[in-house]
């Protein structure tokens, strides 16, 4: 076995150029962890920050990456098997220890899902679940609590997680509406079966006529830019589930909750941790994509090598879908 890997290593923060593609020696786990041979890895806007700085608890260099999806190579406490497909996210991964922008990854063995379906699919589409599936279905299923007969509004709609979460809502049974800021997209969100679609002028609240047609859950993925229009969508007695903020503003300027929050209605957020990855259902996932009863979008998939014009596509927005890279 080779003793070195490539790794993609930050220094210092800046643009999608100062992420380095280096050899480095391969990890080794310790008892409790394991080692993953890196087949794909999915690209996480929260690396955009850490790569922007603005991640405080990382220092660098530090090895990026919030998740990763492979093959078990090693495993010193026997938890797994050599060969095993396997996924992972969270816990600290690429922020406060090395992360998954590599070709070996070293995780603790309570983060880690094995994937038991016989599976043709290809590691593009592996590597594009667990941390956008992870935020989807805890979004839409822990927040939300989305069920049959809900009207389901989706912020965002075009990101991956909102497309994902579409899927998942869908399959729940809710009626479901989704926006986009290009009119040009509403094809897309179609083809994921949306039954409504807006476009995001930033007051969706004024294209809305009545209470009638008003939703009683509404995943915010814009952020905190719309999150007052957002308010003006909701019914009475409805959720607004604060999990993005594809808008790049994390505070609200001159915020008055009881002016913005209508009275009955309420502010969720959604913020996944190791806990909520274990629990979401990705074998049974990647089942349902098999059988093509699933959609997963991947956008754009890249080599390691590769990785600076990977980070500018999702500072430009244009991947339509989850930014996936591969290692081999
Ligand atoms: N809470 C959690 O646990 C958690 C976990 C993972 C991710 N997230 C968050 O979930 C959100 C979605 O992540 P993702 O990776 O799925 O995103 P993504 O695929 O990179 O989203 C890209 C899309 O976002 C829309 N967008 C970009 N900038 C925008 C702006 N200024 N205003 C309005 N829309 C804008 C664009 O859609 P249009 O051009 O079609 O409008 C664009 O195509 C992110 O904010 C991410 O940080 C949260």
């Amino acid at each position: 076995m080779a003793t070195t890997m490539k790794a993609v290593v930050i220094h210092t923060k800046g643009g999608p150029e100062v992420l380095k593609v280096e050899e480095r020696p391969i990890p080794k786990p310790d008892n409790g962890q394991v080692l993953i041979r890196v087949k794909a890895f999915g690209l996480n806007r929260s690396e955009m920050f850490t790569r922007q700085g603005h991640s405080p608890g990382v220092d660098f260099p530090r090895i990026l990456g919030i998740e990763a999806t492979g093959i078990v190579e090693h495993a010193p406490g026997g938890e797994f098997e050599k060969g095993q497909i396997v996924m992972t996210a969270m816990g600290g991964m690429g922020r406060q220890f090395d992360g998954g922008y590599a070709q070996y990854t070293v995780v603790p063995t309570n983060q880690v899902q094995v994937i038991t379906a016989q599976t043709q699919l290809g590691w593009d589409v592996l590597g594009a679940m667990p941390e956008m599936i992870q935020t989807a279905y805890g979004a839409v299923t822990k927040s939300l609590k989305v069920q049959k007969g809900d009207r389901f509004l989706v912020r965002g709609g075009t990101t991956s997680v909102g497309l994902a979460a579409i899927a998942i809502a869908k399959q729940l049974g809710a009626h479901v509406a989704a926006t986009s800021r290009k009119p040009e997209r509403e094809n897309l969100l179609r083809e994921y079966g949306i039954d409504e679609f807006f476009v995001d002028d930033g007051a969706i609240g004024k294209q809305i006529k009545n209470d009638s047609q008003k939703f009683n859950k509404i995943l915010e993925l814009v952020g905190t830019t719309t999150l007052k229009d957002s308010f003006q969508c909701v019914s009475k007695g409805g959720v607004v589930s604060l999990t993005g903020i594809v808008g790049n503003s994390w505070e609200i300027d001159n915020f008055a909750p009881m002016e913005v929050i209508p009275w009955g209605s309420s502010l969720a957020t959604y913020g996944g941790w190791i806990e909520e990855f274990m629990e979401t259902p990705l074998n049974d996932i990647v089942q349902q994509v098999e059988a093509g009863k699933f959609k997963i979008k991947v956008g754009r998939v890249f080599h390691i090598d590769q990785i600076a014009e990977a980070h500018q596509c999702m500072d430009d927005n244009t991947a339509e879908g989850k930014i996936v890279v591969l290692t081999d």
